[in-house]
């Protein structure tokens, strides 16, 4: 099939670059000609792992391609994705941003010839896919076209396995021929045997913020149940082990930390808490997860103060990861930028190493320093702080750390390490709702 993204973002470039390794013929646009002119020289502009060859394959092999010409994109496509990005509102309400989703829609709409699908693959407000659909009527009437939604489950650091091998792949789809087309569209995973869930566009929606606002509070939930942990004495690790071997429950995402981060639960529990608001409803589970997970935060605040004998003023903190989660560059709604700035604003010195996020950091924090390894961050520290769990901090030399700590404290918010042994290293070792 002859296959057209919109947006060139993270959703975007990675969906492109999938489908054109299914053997559909893929052009990936965007507005930006910067970041066109860099991917057609090969560079990508975020760090996702196995992207950068897949798209050089999928190139090479003339089956993807990069363009700024909303025309000759969309001209000849007999499916147009809109992957454009969904900001929350400047005005900080919640509300996703449609704008962009708005001006696809519009200046697509012109250029559409002959039966075309158009699949909404941006995490979207209920009601939208019916907006797109109106917004392309408007613009050209004589359009033959249908309103796909199609969400995307993509986890950042895993997303070309997500798409490769999804859990289910969700169509809200209200015509024959608009199912029959993404069926060829998704053929080798049908060949897979994957579920497909097949129901009306605000079903679709739906399920996404579903999705998602689940695992967020999940989450939340064993946030809380740490902090219980810590009050009566009682170890997150054992228990989040028990609690998950509950098939009903699952052990996935019961893992404490310093809360959840990144381009999507933020963004889409408020989203969602805004879609029931506005229908009049109450959405108190969600509520309290995103309520939870900004105490989580703070609570992490305190934390370090506490472990610095409550107060960090003059002291050197060593911050260990800046992304949301490993494996990405990703800086977006990150725990750390919530944990760290109080630290520097009440006079620590903040030392940091990210493996991939340093350069973004340091345009948005000047003021820390930014150091080479692990090991110089934790030169002269008062604390190291474990933010992010990247392999590479899974395995310290823990008598390097020490030899180079002004004070053995390691305060690790993803509990990588085991308490018993990090005191037979000598260390006076803080973690989550493990005592
Ligand atoms: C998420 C969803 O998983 C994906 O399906 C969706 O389409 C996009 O949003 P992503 O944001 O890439 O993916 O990251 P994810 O792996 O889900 O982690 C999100 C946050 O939750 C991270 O900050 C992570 O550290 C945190 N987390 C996750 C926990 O604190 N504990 C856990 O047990 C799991």
């Amino acid at each position: 099939m002859r296959i057209t993204m919109i947006g060139t973002g993270y959703v975007g470039l990675v969906t492109g670059a999938c489908l054109a390794e299914f053997g559909h013929q893929v052009i990936c646009m965007d507005k930006d000609e910067a970041k066109i002119a860099a991917l057609r020289e090969g560079g990508i502009p975020i760090y996702e792992p196995g992207l950068d060859a897949l798209v050089a394959k999928n190139v090479r092999e003339g089956r993807l391609a990069f363009s700024t010409e909303m025309a000759e994109a969309v001209g000849a496509a007999q499916a147009v994705f809109i992957a454009v990005g969904t900001p929350s509102s400047r005005r900080g309400d919640g509300y996703a941003d449609l704008t962009y989703i708005h001006a696809a829609a519009r200046e697509l709409a012109v250029h559409l010839t002959g039966y075309t699908v158009v699949v909404d693959k941006s995490t979207v407000p209920v009601g939208t896919a019916r907006q797109v659909a109106r917004i392309i009527r408007e613009a050209n009437s004589a359009a033959d076209f249908d309103v796909v939604s199609n969400p995307e489950f993509l986890r950042e650091g895993a997303a070309i396995n997500d798409f490769m091998r999804p859990d289910r792949v969700v169509l809200g789809a209200e015509s024959e021929r608009a199912i029959a087309a993404m069926k060829e569209l998704y053929d080798p995973l049908y060949l897979l045997s994957t579920p497909f869930v097949t129901t009306n566009l605000e079903t679709a929606e739906l399920i996404k913020y579903a999705a998602n606002a689940f695992l967020a509070v999940k989450i939340s939930f064993i946030n809380e149940m740490a902090t219980i942990c810590e009050a009566v004495g009682a170890d997150v690790k054992d228990l989040a082990k028990a609690v998950g071997l509950d098939g009903r429950i699952g052990r996935k995402f019961l893992h404490p930390g310093p809360g959840y981060g990144g381009s999507c639960f933020p963004k889409d529990t408020l989203a969602l808490l805004r879609v029931a608001q506005e229908h009049g409803v109450a959405a108190r589970i969600v509520e309290a997860g995103v309520e939870v997970n900004a105490a989580q935060k703070a609570r992490m605040v305190k934390k370090i103060r506490d472990a610095l004998g409550g107060s960090e003023a003059g002291k050197t903190v060593a911050a260990l990861g800046l992304t949301f989660k490993p494996e990405t560059d990703d800086l977006r709604d990150s725990p750390a930028l919530t944990i760290l700035p109080p630290l520097f604003e009440k006079g620590a010195r903040i030392q940091i190493h990210d493996p991939q996020a340093m350069p973004q950091a340091a345009s948005m924090f000047p003021h820390f320093h930014y150091t080479s390894s692990a090991y110089e961050a934790c030169q002269g520290a008062d604390a190291v702080v474990l933010l992010t769990e990247w392999n590479q901090y899974r395995a310290l030399d823990l008598a390097k750390i020490k030899a180079a700590m002004k004070s053995p404290l390691f305060i690790d918010l993803r509990n990588v390490y085991e308490p018993a042994k990090m005191r037979e290293a000598g260390f006076t070792y803080v973690c989550v709702g493990r005592n």
